[in-house]
């Protein structure tokens, strides 16, 4: 009879400790507790393969400049010019944010678990895989960009969002001096940006 009762009170114990980490989670949405946020980042690093994989392109300044071009084409709509999120809006209202890939958490990837992350994305995330759209070349180039970033902000904002803000700053002026209002219908799409 002894053992059941001992049974009865690991289980009572262990709902008053599920009770309590519940408790202290931060529920609300878009903002993921402590507790959860590490769950999600071991799973994380767990999925993310390729780790002995090793970047085929020469460590030169020619590659890393190559990388920057294309990451300024596919990538700095989310994450900046300067891989840093500089001058984008979305950075953080994203849930997960946006990775700031000159982070410690980043850069402890391995180049071949990069170049995974760029091909196949991050699950749950709005961080897209990219497999069949860029090239392994293109993305080892970025693999080296990566690792190689400018100072945070020394590139400035994408030219998409400078644009935007502009255009804002004008439109406010025109209106303060009883112009028309500015007409929206011509305005160029963001995702049409030159090439
Ligand atoms: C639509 C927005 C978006 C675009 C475009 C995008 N990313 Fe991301 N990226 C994200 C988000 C969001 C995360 C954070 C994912 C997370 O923390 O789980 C991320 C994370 C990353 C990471 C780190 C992975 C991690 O564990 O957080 C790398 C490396 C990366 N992106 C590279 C790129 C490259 C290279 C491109 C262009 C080829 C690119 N991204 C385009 C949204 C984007």
């Amino acid at each position: 009879m002894r053992w059941l009762v001992t049974i009865l009170i690991a289980i009572v114990i262990v709902i008053v400790a599920g009770f309590i980490v519940i408790g202290t989670m931060d529920w609300s949405a878009g903002k993921p507790g402590s507790l959860e946020k590490s769950i999600m980042s071991r799973v994380k690093y767990w999925r993310v393969g390729d780790k002995d994989a090793k970047d085929p392109l020469p460590d030169t300044s020619d590659t890393v400049k190559e990388g920057a071009d294309h990451f300024q084409h596919h990538c700095e709509i989310c994450h900046g010019l300067d891989g840093q999120g500089t001058g984008v809006p979305i950075v953080s209202r994203l849930s997960p944010p946006v990775a700031n890939l000159a982070s410690a958490r980043v850069q402890k990837y391995t180049d071949g678990q990069l170049k995974w992350v760029i091909d196949n994305g991050i699950r749950f995330s709005g961080m897209p895989g990219w497999k069949g759209i860029i090239s392994d070349d293109e993305a080892w180039a970025m693999v080296r960009f990566i690792r190689h970033l400018p100072a945070k902000g020394s590139l400035g904002a994408p030219k998409v969002f400078q644009e935007a803000e502009e255009e804002h700053e004008h439109g406010a002026e025109m209106q303060g001096e009883h112009a028309p209002p500015p007409q929206h219908g011509g305005t160029q799409h963001p995702e049409q940006h030159p090439h």
